[in-house]
């Protein structure tokens, strides 16, 4: 019963299952959730790039507009003073018609001025710079050093998220190319066009940006979480659902077992009490028929001796014969009482009984060769079984021997994983299924439907089949159930 259920799906093993699933589909969701943050975070990037790239490509536009006019002229206020570094340019300070004094701005004093204004406005911060720089202001740091030799090794432009006084900045520096026009102030540098002279950078807050990354995420969370909880309760009510119908299956094979197990006991009652009828009337017979019969035998015999001339005595001659009829009527009683029931069978067990019965059978018909395979032992079979074994033989042998059957029939008892086999084979075609259940429905063979009866009763499995060389196998075989 044990081995039975174990191949079956027990509420354990769902419940292996359905933990299996929750963690299956929580790393899903939460793979996907992961993927989803990664993209936002790398949307939140592109965005600040491009705004960078936007910037600056502004800045450069200013820059050359300005240095393709050779720098601007603009007032002098107190704000806006002469450059000292353009004193060797001619021309440098000028004065308008009116007496209005007005100075040039190179393109990179340009470019600071204005990003002065915008970073107080809207918080961007540019710079231009270049590794031999004129002023302290347009000095590299650390990190736009490294760019701007980056740039000299041909790269194109330089971004990395940075914290500036405790706030994430997006920082982002471009290469500044020498043209001809340059060439007005800055000759001295030995510079050729088209070579890097500098750079530009940018840093574009991030704080928007990450604002909105947030809300993104925690967006998305909520989402994937109501897509989890829908997903865990689909699995719980699954599971529920599987449990309950698990349980009732099993609750209904409990009650098929209990009724097996009662049927059961049941036909095993019945046999036995067939069998004890069987045995008292054949001990009856037995002791009282038999011992009455050889009473009788004795008591002529004796009537016979005490005859005076029994040779020539009329009524001795008419007795004689009786003591043989007798005689014959006693081994009569005695083959009926075994048939019955063969006191062997208690006496001394199945294996022995067996051998008798063969040898019995083929003193009846001699044209029978019974061959017998007996591969087991008496403790191996259990008690209420050795009397199903004896009468499945006893009516398959009977078949055998009515059918008229000439030649060799093989018996044989063993046991193989667990159950007992016993096989009778024959050359002749007796227990084709044919025979026993015919297709018009005529009369089953008794002897054969007491076979299946029998072994139904005992709790076996009974098969009739064609034999390998054109013969016919019949074969019953019983679990060997463990003694508990
Ligand atoms: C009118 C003269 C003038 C012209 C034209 C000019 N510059 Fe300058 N440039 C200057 C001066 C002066 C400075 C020094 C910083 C300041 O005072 O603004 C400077 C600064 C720079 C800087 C900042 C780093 C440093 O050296 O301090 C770069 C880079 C630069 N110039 C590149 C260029 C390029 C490239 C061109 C051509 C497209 C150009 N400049 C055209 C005068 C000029």
């Amino acid at each position: 019963l044990k081995r039975w259920s174990g191949d079956q799906w027990g509420t354990g093993r769902i419940h292996v299952y359905v933990w299996v699933w929750i963690v299956l589909w929580t790393v899903t969701v939460v793979g996907l959730l992961a993927s989803d943050i990664k993209h936002i975070r790398r949307a939140s990037l592109d965005m600040a790039l491009a705004e960078a790239r936007i910037q600056l490509n502004w800045d450069e536009a200013t820059r050359l507009w300005s240095a393709s006019h050779g720098g601007v002229y603009v007032p002098v206020t107190e704000t806006t003073s002469p450059n000292p570094n353009l004193g060797d340019v001619p021309e440098r300070d000028i004065e308008s018609p009116s007496g209005k004094k007005l100075t040039l701005m190179n393109p990179a004093y340009v470019l600071r001025e204005m990003m002065a204004h915008y970073s107080n406005a809207y918080g961007i911060y540019g710079h231009i710079t270049s590794l031999n720089h004129f002023r302290d202001e347009t000095a590299p740091d650390n990190w736009e050093r490294n760019c701007l030799s980056a740039f000299r090794r041909g790269v194109k432009e330089v971004w990395d998220v940075c914290n500036i006084e405790k706030a994430q900045y997006l920082r982002y520096m471009r290469p500044i190319h020498v043209e001809a026009g340059c060439f007005k102030c800055h000759a001295d540098l030995g510079h050729k066009a088209g070579e890097v002279g500098g750079g530009v950078s940018v840093s574009i807050p991030m704080a928007g940006y990450l604002k909105r990354q947030v809300e993104e995420n925690l967006a998305h969370t909520v989402s994937f979480f109501i897509i989890w909880i829908t997903g865990i309760s689909v699995i719980g009510f699954t599971a529920r659902g599987l449990i309950r119908r698990t349980k009732e299956r099993d609750r209904a094979e409990e009650q098929l077992r209990n009724t097996e197990k009662e049927l059961r006991a049941v036909s095993t009652r019945l046999l036995n009490s067939w069998e004890e009828e069987r045995k008292r009337i054949a001990i009856e017979v037995h002791e009282g028929l038999a011992q009455t019969m050889s009473a009788i035998k004795y008591r002529v015999e004796s009537a016979l001796t005490c005859m005076p001339e029994r040779a020539t005595s009329k009524v001795a001659g008419l007795l004689e014969p009786v003591i043989a009829i007798v005689q014959e009527g006693v081994s009569d009683i005695r083959r009926m009482a075994s048939r019955l029931r063969p006191i062997m069978l208690d006496d001394m067990g199945i294996l022995p009984t067996i051998v008798w019965l063969c040898r019995e059978v083929t003193k009846a018909h001699p044209s029978l060769q019974i061959e017998r395979t007996l591969a087991i032992e008496e403790g191996q079979i259990p008690e209420h079984l050795k009397v199903v074994i004896y009468r499945i033989l006893e009516s398959g042998l009977g078949l055998v021997a009515e059918a008229g059957h000439r030649g060799s029939v093989e018996i044989s008892l063993e046991d193989e994983k667990g159950r007992i086999h016993l096989t009778i084979q024959t050359d002749g075609d007796m227990f084709a299924p044919s025979r026993c259940v015919p297709e018009d429905r005529t009369e089953t063979n008794p002897s054969l439907s007491t076979i299946t009866e029998l072994a139904i009763l005992s709790g076996g499995s009974q098969l009739a089949m064609p034999g390998e060389k054109g013969g016919s196998v019949l074969h019953v075989s019983w679990l060997l159930e463990d003694r508990s």
